[in-house]
């Protein structure tokens, strides 16, 4: 035991001694003291040699010294690095800092962005609702009885703890939800990530995004909903754009239209996008059905309104010529740097 404990003093001297400056001495350094063969090591080894009642003291020794050798090689791997060693002095402050990488917006959040903005500069305020919904305010005030077949149109994932609880199949659930509030006139539009139990390929996905709105007050026609309508798709897509409105069919709403708009990649030509009719449809709409109304406690015989709900997908994948849905929930990098802006 002494002899070891001498050895490691004349070994902390011969380190003391020691002055290492270039990277191949540091390396020998490594290999002789703090490598896998090395004299820390073997030290350790010794420890086994040494009686029970000294091994406390040995091992405390044995440890100053291995810190010792390996705080010393850091400070020469400092000083061969960066030739000087390292102290809180040598940092420049004045240097100009590293730029920090700027995220982008999600290609959806800039196109729900975009026609948010449209509609609130018509005064048209925001609101938002819950993912998970009630039976009754995704279906039922909607008009859409237990037994209503329009139900199977929107394949409704269910929670199996609650079979009252749902994912919204649609952003309507905002608009009972504010009906309800009972504080009129309302006139909002709804944006928000919807839940349909559909197979995911290229063009449809089990969630996607939709801005719906509402606008309810004394007087309000169908003329208010197409100048609206109109105004808005002449923001999005140009003042040349021709619109169209079918009739259609929505539980909720009674007339019922869907709108197109002549298609603003070939002009109305005809190409793959609007299948060579020259119409591409873009949202559902119509006067909100009076059953609906007094669900959410609303005089229908004083108050009439118009609603429309459009999806967010199809237009950011049209403007920025994506040709598959799945890579807007990727989160691949590569693609999302590529947006900044939606205009
Ligand atoms: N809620 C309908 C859907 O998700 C869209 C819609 C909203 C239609 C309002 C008409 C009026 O398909």
């Amino acid at each position: 035991m002494e002899k070891v404990l001498e050895q490691i003093e004349s070994y902390k001297k011969e380190i003391e001694a020691l002055a290492v400056k270039g990277a191949k001495e540091l390396e020998e350094y490594r290999i002789k003291f703090l490598g896998t063969k090395g004299i820390v090591k073997a030290l350790m080894g010794e420890m086994k040699n040494v009686a029970s009642e000294q091994k406390k003291q040995f091992g405390q020794v044995l440890n100053e010294f291995k810190q010792y050798a390996e705080e010393k090689y850091e400070e020469w791997k400092n000083i061969t690095a960066n030739g000087q060693p390292s102290t809180a002095s040598d940092i420049d402050l004045t240097l100009p800092g590293d730029p920090i990488a700027v995220g982008s917006r999600h290609p959806i959040s800039l196109m729900r962005n975009h026609i948010v903005s449209i509609f609130q500069r018509l005064g048209f305020a925001v609101a938002e609702g819950p993912e998970i919904e009630d039976d009754w305010h995704n279906f039922g005030a909607l008009n859409l009885d237990e037994n209503h077949p329009a139900r199977d149109m929107q394949d409704t994932f269910y929670i199996h703890t609650n079979p009252d609880w749902l994912l919204r199949t649609h952003t309507s659930n905002i608009q009972i939800r504010e009906m309800e509030k009972g504080k009129l006139p309302i006139r909002i539009v709804c944006p928000g990530r919807v839940y349909r139990n559909e197979t995911i390929s290229a063009r449809s996905h089990c969630y996607f995004h939709q801005v719906e709105g509402l606008y309810i007050d004394e007087n309000v026609s169908f003329a208010d909903l197409k100048q609206t309508l109109y105004f808005f798709v002449q923001e999005m897509y140009g003042k040349d754009v021709k619109v169209r409105f079918r009739p259609s069919y929505f539980p909720f709403t009674e007339p019922s239209a869907e709108m197109d708009v002549s298609c603003f990649i070939c002009g109305g030509e005809g190409c793959n996008i609007c299948k060579h009719t020259g119409w591409v449809e873009i949202l559902g709409c119509g006067m909100v059905h009076p059953k609906v109304l007094e669900n959410c406690g609303i005089d229908s015989n004083k108050y009439t309104g118009f609603a429309f709900g459009m999806g967010v997908e199809r237009p950011a994948l049209l403007k920025y010529g994506i040709n598959d849905i799945r890579l807007f929930s990727e989160n691949d990098v590569r693609f999302l740097k590529q947006f900044t802006s939606a205009t």
